[in-house]
């Protein structure tokens, strides 16, 4: 035990820093050997019951300070993943969260079916409640806290490993969806996916984006993800991920000063994979600057001295 280790929602993580879904390449040649020395955990992309091509046009715009993105699930469907993807990102040796994402019921018992069967691979599923990118399913689940108990129930009879959900900032009552994973056997929430927006191509005179809307993440959303697990931090008793716009060791620990008992970092990978050296690093650093034991002595530290 270090430190910063901790065990979230049921996953041992060495180092409390996730890697968000679909920010990882799968490509091999683009992992740097040491990488995962300062990572606790990596969320594989979206997958689904079947293949998908994902959105056809601009997927990806760039924004100040952060980014727009509607990749739409793109993704090889969950046989695909259990036989080949699996194993690729467990060479990494930390523990693999499978983000899964789902059209309706049917697909979600069938994608666990398969996880299950080799529950002894799987470190954890992150459900994905909560794409805004797509038309089909997902988002419309995680607006809803009965829908959100529900997907989060049927994963559940399937599967008793550890279960994050991941939540989305479009929910008009964020808590209420987060108290309603927990009531259903979530293990931990994650706060949280991206949030709607837009773009416009003025020299076009149209929307960037097919879908009109897409996904905003990176830097510009810290501070409205860092109320969000206040928020969902003050309502639920199961340990809450903090997501969105975490790029450095100082946004990582406010996430945990808020409640959080993890960040995930997505965006800032962009800019350089070296990024989470430093978050590694500089958490490490405030245990110190702090005096404290562990980093958990300093969860929900804002929360105890300003109620
Ligand atoms: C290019 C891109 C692809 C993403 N794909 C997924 C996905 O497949 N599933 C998911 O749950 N979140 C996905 N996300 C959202 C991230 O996992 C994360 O929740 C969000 O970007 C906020 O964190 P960040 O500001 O650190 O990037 C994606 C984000 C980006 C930028």
């Amino acid at each position: 035990m270090s430190s910063i280790s901790n065990i979230v929602g049921g996953v041992d993580l060495k180092v409390p820093v996730v890697i968000a879904s679909g920010t990882w390449p799968y490509e091999e040649g683009m992992w740097q050997e040491d990488l995962t020395r300062n990572v606790g955990a990596i969320c594989s992309k979206a997958i689904t019951r079947r293949p998908w091509p994902g959105n056809p046009g601009t997927r990806v715009w760039e924004t100040p300070s952060g980014i727009l993105n509607s990749i739409g699930l793109q993704n090889e469907g969950i046989d695909h993943f259990m036989d080949v993807r699996l194993d690729q990102l467990k060479k990494h040796g930390v523990p693999v969260m499978l983000n899964v994402s789902m059209e309706n019921a049917e697909d979600l018992d069938y994608m666990v079916a398969r996880i299950a069967e080799r529950a002894g691979d799987v470190d954890g599923i992150e459900l994905n409640v909560s794409c805004p990118n797509t038309d089909r399913g997902c988002m419309s689940w995680g607006v809803d806290p009965e829908l959100t108990a529900q997907a989060t129930e049927q994963v559940r009879r399937k599967w008793d490993g550890p279960l994050w959900v991941k939540l989305t900032p479009q929910a008009p009552d964020i808590p209420a969806v987060a108290k309603g994973a927990e009531s259903a056997g979530a293990s931990a929430v994650v706060a949280a996916n991206t949030w709607l927006g837009m773009a416009i191509d003025t020299k076009r005179g149209a929307p960037v984006f097919r879908r009109r809307v897409a996904g905003l993440s990176g830097p510009a959303v810290f501070p409205l993800a860092l109320r969000v697990v206040w928020d969902v931090a003050g309502a639920v008793k199961i340990p809450v991920i903090g997501c969105g716009g975490v790029s450095s060791a100082d946004n990582a620990l406010a996430m945990i000063m808020a409640g959080a008992s993890a960040v995930e970092v997505g965006a800032a990978l962009f800019s350089g994979f070296d990024r989470l050296e430093e978050i590694h690093a500089g958490l490490e650093a405030s245990v110190r600057q702090w005096g404290v034991k562990s980093l958990a002595e300093l969860r929900g530290k804002a929360r105890t001295d300003n109620p």
